[in-house]
């Protein structure tokens, strides 16, 4: 290999592009949505605002936000001939799974599907955001054998998550907790869904292929994939006391991870796990049931407070308490990636508009370590 190739292996610190969307300062923590910070968000805004601040690169005014809302409600009804499919999936599915495919479904029905017009983007993305809730509510019961939930106009997208989830009027405190995930969530510069999303949309391919992309890659354990994980490994330590010697034989001796801590880009507490251990705690607390709270707290704490895990700069990551308050609120384990999914839509679409707007084919290389100008050997001759 010559000297001067340098391989960016994982794209370290490779820049693909500028963006208004957000800012990931790694060192510090800080995470930043179009100019405003994230526990202000996660604090003051409706989901509904943050999509229309990502999409518009400001904040809306009351009409504006009932507009938005009022759009993404009425768009949020899947059409009946992919919600038959749907049915029709085997039970056990991995849900990433049956997201990906019903995303991939959405576009034969979609009217715009192959407009990649500024005008049809932004519809598209619109219903695309709520018809990935309605499916994220439906499949928990659909795979029950139960009936799915059509969305209702007059709600916002947490009210009518845990609408369709449940078929009741949603409880104040469950949509705020839901709400306030979806915002934590739906951005994240240039992470490994929304940069395939991007490289999708550099081919001119359109909106539905990128969001297809971008799922099937938030679906690994290293990414999406780790509040599900997370979750699991709180359920199997069981127990406060056992999180001492789990800790010990699993990580310290058994060398495993912990899922749900470390970060490539945040060398610093993840601001969102900030926002998300409070909210955990308190919804926690409020359930009359704080142990999984308490086995997540102090697995954190024992990690933080040792040597390897301080060398290598590994904090709790944004999937760590969100796995607590999404089971607190009775999520199944397997659907925390779905909700992950659902919420990062207004992101994903936002960066897939950008990218539109300014696009360059992604191509990258790589280089070639095999060899070269081999004598052709006949079939007949080979050993
Ligand atoms: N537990 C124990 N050790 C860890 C952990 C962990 N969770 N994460 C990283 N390390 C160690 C690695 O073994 C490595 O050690 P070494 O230097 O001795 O080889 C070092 O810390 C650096 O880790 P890398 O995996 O090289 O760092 P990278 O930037 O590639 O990884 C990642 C980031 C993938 C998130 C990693 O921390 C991890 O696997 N965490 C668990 C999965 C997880 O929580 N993913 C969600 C990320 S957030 C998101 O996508 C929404």
């Amino acid at each position: 290999m010559s000297e001067e190739v340098v391989i960016h292996k994982g794209l370290d610190n490779v820049i693909i592009d500028e963006s208004r969307l957000s800012l990931v300062n790694g060192a510090e923590g800080k995470l930043i949505y179009a100019g405003y910070k994230i526990e202000d968000l996660a604090e003051h805004a409706l989901y509904e605002e943050v999509v229309y601040l990502l999409w518009n690169n400001r904040l809306p005014t009351s009409t504006e936000l009932e507009s938005l809302r009022a759009e993404i409600a009425a768009g949020a009804e899947v059409p009946a001939s992919v919600m038959a499919m749907v049915q029709q999936f085997p039970k056990e599915s991995d849900p990433m799974a049956v997201l990906r495919t019903a995303v991939s479904a959405l576009a034969l029905y979609d009217p715009d599907a192959n407009d990649s017009s500024p005008e049809a983007n932004r519809r598209k993305a619109a219903r695309m955001t709520g018809q990935v809730t309605t499916l994220t509510a439906a499949w928990p019961r659909i795979r029950k054998g139960l009936a799915p939930v059509a969305p209702r106009k007059d709600f916002n997208l947490a009210q009518n998550f845990m609408y369709m989830l449940n078929e009741t009027e949603p409880e104040v405190n469950a949509v705020n907790a839901v709400n306030a995930f979806m915002v934590l969530l739906t951005e994240h510069g240039m992470n490994a869904s929304t940069f395939v999303g991007r490289a999708t949309t550099s081919t001119k391919s359109d909106m539905h292929s990128a969001i297809v992309s971008a799922v099937g890659t938030l679906k690994g354990p290293l990414h999406g994939g780790a509040n599900t994980e997370a979750m699991r490994m709180f359920l199997e330590i069981g127990e406060v006391a056992n999180v001492a010697p789990w800790f010990d034989q699993k990580v310290k001796k058994g060398g495993g991870k912990i899922m749900g801590i470390g970060h490539r880009v945040y060398k610093a507490y993840d601001p969102r796990a900030a926002v998300l251990r409070d909210r955990a705690e308190k919804l926690a607390r409020a359930s009359g049931n704080g142990k999984w709270f308490d086995i997540a707290d102090s697995l954190a704490n024992l990690a933080l407070a040792d040597e390897y895990f301080i060398e290598r700069k590994l904090y709790p990551n944004v999937d760590y308490y969100s796995a607590i308050v999404l089971y607190t609120l009775g999520l199944e384990v397997d659907m925390f990636t779905p909700l992950f999914a659902m919420s990062r839509m207004a992101g994903w679409t936002a960066h897939i508009m950008e990218q539109t707007a300014n696009n360059r084919l992604m191509r990258p290389d790589v280089v070639y370590t095999g060899a070269v100008d081999l004598p052709w050997v006949a079939l007949a001759d080979r050993k």
